[in-house]
C-alpha cells in the first residue's frame, strides 16, 4: 500500500471524529512516520508517548514531567487539547481499571474536538468497554513507493560511509524492488545491507539472493510456503481442459487488457479424488504464466485465541497482495472454509469463510487463487457459485494417454528413456499409475 494512501486513510479517520485508533503492527517506525506526515498535514501538533520517556511533543521536545506513569498522562492529555498522540503499547496498560476509566474518559472528549489517540503495538487486546470505542486500522506491508524510499536512503548512505558500488540500472532497481515486496520496512533495510556489504557491491545478482531471503522470511512466518519463479520446474501430464483455459487466460494479465478494463482472472477451483494432481497443477500453473506461488496451508490458519485465526488470514491476504501480481494456491480449503461442523468451533470456519468470500469479490490486486479440494459436498455452495471462481474444474483419475503422458514425465524425471517403455503392458491399472507417481 502506498504512503499517500495510508496517510489519507488515517487523515479521513481522524477528520471523521475518531478519537481512537488502534494499528498491530511490528513496524513502529514506520507508523510514527506516517502519523508524523498525517499531522503535519492536518496542522495538528503531534506527541508520542511510552511508559519508559513519557509523553514528549514533536520534533524534540523534552517530555512533560511524571508523564510515563499512565494516570499523570491522561491528565496530562485533558490540559493540552487538541493533536495527534501515539502512545506506544498502551493497550496493556488499559487493563487497569482506573486507567481504562481515565481513558474512556479523554476519549469521550477527544471525539468531540477531532484529537486523536493512536495505540500501537505488535499484538493487543483491549478489554471489551474500550474496544467499541475503537477503530482498527490495518497497516498494510510498505508498497513501493516505501520501499524505495529506504533502499534510495540505504543506498546513498552506503555509498558515502562504506564504499559500496552500485551497479544497478533503473530496470535492475525496479526488479530489486519487486523482490523486495512482501518484507516490512525493517526486513528490507536489513537484506539490502546485507546483499551490499557482502561483497562492497549492489549489483543484479543480488536480486536472487533477496528472494531467497523473502522466501526465508515467509517460510518462518509460518503461514505460507512461497515457490519462487526461477525454482519452479514442475511438469504437468493429462489436465487438457486446465491447461487450455489458462492458455486462454493468460490474456486477461496483459497489458492489452488493462487498458481495456478488462479484469484479471480472479481464480479457479481444482477438485478431484486424491493424488490425482491437484496440487502439481497449482504448482505448474505458476510456471506456465510465470509467476510466484504463495501456498496457504488452511490448517496453519487455526489458531487457539479467539480472532488470531481472522488475524492471520488478513495477514496471509495482505502478504499475497503485496506481492501481486502472485498466484495464491489455498490447498485443502475444504478445511478452512468447511461450514458444514455448524458452531462447533464457535463460527470461525464460517467467519474465515465469510473474509474469504469478501476478498475474492472484491480484490483489486492481481492475486490469482487457486483453491484445491478433495471433496467439493463440505464446501459451502457459495463458494461453487458462478462469479466466485472462474472456473471450477473436476479431476477425475487419468485415462490411458493420460497416463502415458504422466509416466514419460516421471521416467524423464528418473532419466530413463521412455522410448524403452511398452505403455500399453506397463499402464495397468490405476492404482499402478498412483504408485508410481509418488
Ligand atoms: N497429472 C500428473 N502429472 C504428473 N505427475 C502427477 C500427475 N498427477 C499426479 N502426479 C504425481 O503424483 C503426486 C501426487 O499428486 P498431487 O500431490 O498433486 O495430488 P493431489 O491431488 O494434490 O493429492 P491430495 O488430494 O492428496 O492432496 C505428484 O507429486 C506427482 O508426482
Ligand atoms: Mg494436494
Amino acid at each position: 500500500m502506498s504512503l499517500s494512501t495510508s496517510i489519507h486513510d488515517i487523515k479521513t479517520l481522524v477528520l471523521s471524529f475518531h478519537s481512537v485508533i488502534v494499528i498491530e503492527t511490528v513496524e513502529e517506525d514506520r507508523v510514527i512516520s506516517l502519523l508524523r506526515s498525517t499531522a503535519a498535514q492536518l496542522e495538528m501538533p503531534f506527541f508520542e508517548w511510552s511508559v519508559t520517556r513519557g509523553l514528549a511533543r514533536f520534533p524534540g521536545t523534552t517530555s512533560l514531567y511524571g508523564t510515563g506513569d499512565p494516570l499523570i498522562l491522561l491528565k496530562s492529555l485533558e490540559e493540552l487539547g487538541e493533536g495527534m498522540f501515539l502512545l506506544k503499547d498502551f493497550g496493556k496498560f488499559l487493563n487497569d481499571p482506573a486507567v481504562a476509566r481515565g481513558f474512556r474518559e479523554v476519549s469521550q472528549r477527544f471525539a468531540k474536538k477531532r484529537s486523536t489517540i493512536v495505540i500501537t503495538g505488535e499484538t493487543i487486546h483491549l478489554p471489551a468497554e474500550i474496544e467499541h470505542a475503537v477503530v482498527h486500522y490495518e497497516l498494510k506491508l510498505p508498497g513501493c513507493d516505501e520501499l524505495r524510499r529506504v533502499v534510495d536512503a540505504l543506498v546513498r548512505s552506503l555509498r558515502t560511509s562504506s564504499g559500496v558500488e552500485i551497479q544497478l540500472s533503473s530496470e535492475d532497481m525496479a526488479e530489486l524492488l519487486r523482490a523486495l515486496s512482501g518484507m516490512t520496512l525493517n526486513q528490507a533495510r536489513q537484506t539490502i545491507a546485507f546483499a551490499a556489504l557482502k561483497d562492497g557491491r549492489l549489483s543484479p545478482e543480488d536480486v536472487k539472493d533477496v528472494l531467497e531471503r523473502k522466501a526465508q522470511m515467509i517460510r518462518e512466518g509460518g503461514l505460507l510456503e512461497y515457490f519462487p519463479v526461477e525454482d519452479n520446474r514442475f511438469q504437468l501430464g493429462g489436465f487438457g481442459r486446465l491447461k487450455r483455459w489458462l492458455e486462454r487466460a493468460k490474456i486477461g494479465f496483459t497489458r492489452e487488457a488493462q487498458e481495456l478494463n478488462l479484469p484479471a482472472p480472479k481464480g479457479i477451483l481444482i477438485v478431484g479424488v486424491q493424488g490425482c494432481g491437484k496440487s502439481l497443477a497449482a504448482k505448474v500453473i505458476a510456471r506456465q504464466w510465470k509467476l510466484p506461488l504463495l501456498k496457504l496451508d488452511s490448517g496453519r490458519l487455526f489458531d487457539k485465541y479467539i480472532g488470531e485465526s481472522e488475524k492471520n488470514f488478513r495477514k496471509a491476504i495482505s502478504l499475497a497482495e503485496s506481492m501481486a501480481p502472485v498466484i495464491l494456491w489455498i490447498d485443502e480449503v475444504e478445511k478452512a472454509m468447511s461450514t458444514s461442523g455448524g458452531e462447533a468451533d464457535g463460527g470461525l470456519s464460517r467467519r474465515l469463510f465469510g473474509a474469504f468470500l469478501t476478498w475474492l469479490q472484491e480484490k483489486q490486486h492481481e492475486v490469482f487463487v487457486i483453491a484445491t479440494a478433495n471433496d467439493l459436498s463440505i464446501l459451502p455452495p457459495e463458494l461453487l457459485r458462478k462469479g466466485r471462481f472462474d472456473e471450477i474444474f473436476f479431476v477425475d483419475l487419468p485415462n490411458a494417454d493420460e497416463r502415458r503422458q504422466i509416466f514419460k514425465i516421471h521416467l524423464k524425471l528418473r532419466k530413463q528413456d521412455p522410448k524403452k517403455i511398452r505403455f500399453a503392458a506397463a499402464g495397468g491399472s490405476h492404482r499402478g499409475f498412483q504408485r508410481s507417481g509418488d
